[in-house]
C-alpha cells in the first residue's frame, strides 16, 4: 500500500499567503497542514509516500518536509506541471504508484478519525475504491455523494447546483490500481480539470466495488482564512500540551494550556490558553487570548490578540485595540507610529485585507 498526497494547486482562496508558498505549508498550531496528513498516513502503517507538488511552490515543500526522515517514511516528490485536476495528479503519479493500491490524501484536509479502520475495510473487502463522507451545510461547495443503505456508493457529483444529499466527499480516498484505467477514459470537466469525482462515478457505472464511509470526527478543509482559523482552534483544543521552554518573567501570567518554544521571552504578558508560541519570540506588555498560534521569531509589543494566527518573523507593535480572527503572514509589520501621525502609511501586498475602525 502506498500513499499519494496532493500538495500542488495555486491556493487562490488563501492569497496573499500563497504567493510565497504552498497553501499546504501554512502552519496550523505552528505545524504545516501537510505534515498532519503525513503523520496520519505513517500512523496507519504506510511509509511509501508520493507528494504531488507544483513547479511554483514545490521547492518550499521539499526544503521543509525533506525526504521522510522527520516522519519515519520515504517521500518521493512528483511535479504536476499545471493544476489540471485531482485525477490528473493520479495520472502524473502513475509511475510512482505502479500497480499498488493507495490512499490519496488532499494536503489541505485534516481529519480527526484514524485511517487504520478505513484501510482495514478497504483491504479486507478488496474494494476498488473507498471514499469518506461528512454531512455539511453547503454541499454545493464539494463533491457530493448518494449512498445506499448498505454503504454502497450510488452517485457522485462535483459541486452540483442541486445536491443529491448533504454528504460531502472528504479529501481522503482509497483506490485499487483499477482507477488508472478509468482515469485514462474520462474527459476534462466544464472547469477544464480531470476530476477524481468523475473517475469514481465511472467506477460506479462499471459496477465496480465502491463503498462510502461517514467520518465520526471532525473534518477541516483549510483552503480559506476562516477555515484555517477554525482548524487552528480545533487542533489547539484537541492536541496542545503544556510545554514552557522559553523564559516567562515574574510579572507575566500564563493560564491554561500554553506551549512556549525555546529562546522565547515574555515580559509582563498575560497568556490565556490554549495558545502556542514558537521559538525565539519576544513579547512585551501583551495579552494573548485563547486559540492563538504565534510562529517562530515573532515580536509583539503592547499588543492584545485573540483567536488569531501569526506567521514567522512578523512584528506587531503598539496596536492598542484587540486584534481578533486574524491571519497575519510572514515578515509583516503592523504598528502605530510613536507620534500621532497625520496620515496612515501602508505598504500592503496584493489581495490583502485591512480593516480599520471608524474614528469615534
Ligand atoms: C476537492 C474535490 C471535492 C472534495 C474537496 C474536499 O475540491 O474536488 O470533491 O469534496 O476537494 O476538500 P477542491 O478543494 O479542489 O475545490
Amino acid at each position: 500500500m502506498k500513499a499519494l498526497i496532493l500538495s500542488g494547486g495555486k491556493g487562490t482562496r488563501l492569497r496573499p499567503l500563497t504567493y510565497s508558498g504552498a497553501k499546504q505549508m501554512v502552519p496550523v498550531a505552528n505545524k504545516p497542514i501537510l505534515w498532519y496528513g503525513i503523520e496520519a498516513i505513517v500512523k496507519s502503517g504506510i511509509t511509501d509516500i508520493g507528494i504531488i507538488v507544483s513547479p511554483e511552490t514545490g521547492d518550499d515543500v521539499k526544503a521543509k518536509t525533506g525526504s521522510g526522515e522527520l516522519f519515519g517514511a520515504r517521500i518521493t516528490y512528483i511535479t504536476q506541471e499545471k493544476p489540471a485536476g485531482l485525477a490528473h495528479a493520479v495520472k502524473v503519479a502513475q509511475p510512482f504508484l505502479g500497480d499498488s493500491p493507495f490512499v490519496m490524501y488532499l494536503g489541505d484536509n485534516l481529519i480527526q478519525d484514524d485511517l487504520e479502520g478505513f484501510l482495514t475495510k478497504f483491504t479486507q473487502q478488496q474494494l476498488d475504491a473507498l471514499v469518506l463522507l461528512r454531512e455539511v451545510e453547503n454541499p454545493s461547495a464539494f463533491g457530493v455523494a448518494k449512498v445506499a443503505q448498505d454503504g454502497r456508493l450510488i452517485q457522485l457529483v462535483e459541486k452540483p447546483a442541486v445536491p443529491p444529499s448533504n454528504l460531502a466527499l472528504v479529501g481522503v480516498y482509497f483506490f485499487s490500481p483499477l482507477i488508472h484505467q478509468v482515469i485514462a477514459n474520462i474527459q476534462p470537466s466544464a472547469r477544464g480539470e480531470l476530476e477524481i469525482t468523475d473517475a469514481i462515478q465511472y467506477l460506479v457505472t462499471q459496477q465496480a466495488n465502491v463503498q462510502a464511509n461517514q467520518l465520526s470526527g471532525w473534518w477541516l478543509d483549510t483552503g480559506k482564512k476562516d477555515d484555517l482559523l477554525e482548524a487552528n482552534r480545533i487542533i489547539l483544543d484537541s492536541y496542545l500540551a503544556t510545554a514552557v521552554e522559553g523564559e516567562v518573567d515574574a510579572r507575566s501570567q500564563v493560564i491554561g494550556r500554553v506551549a512556549i518554544g525555546a529562546g522565547s521571552r515574555l515580559i509582563n504578558c498575560t497568556v490565556r490558553g490554549p495558545v502556542i508560541i514558537g521559538r525565539d519570540c519576544y513579547l512585551e506588555n501583551c495579552f494573548i487570548g485563547p486559540y492563538s498560534s504565534i510562529y517562530d521569531q515573532v515580536t509583539l509589543i503592547d499588543t492584545d490578540i485573540d483567536h488569531s494566527v501569526i506567521l514567522q518573523r512578523t512584528k506587531v507593535v503598539n496596536i492598542h485595540q484587540r486584534i481578533v480572527d486574524s491571519l497575519i503572514g510572514q515578515r509583516a509589520f503592523l504598528g502605530v507610529a510613536e507620534r500621532r501621525p497625520k496620515a496612515l502609511r501602508f505598504m500592503v501586498g496584493d489581495d490583502c485585507r485591512v480593516e480599520l475602525m471608524a474614528a469615534v
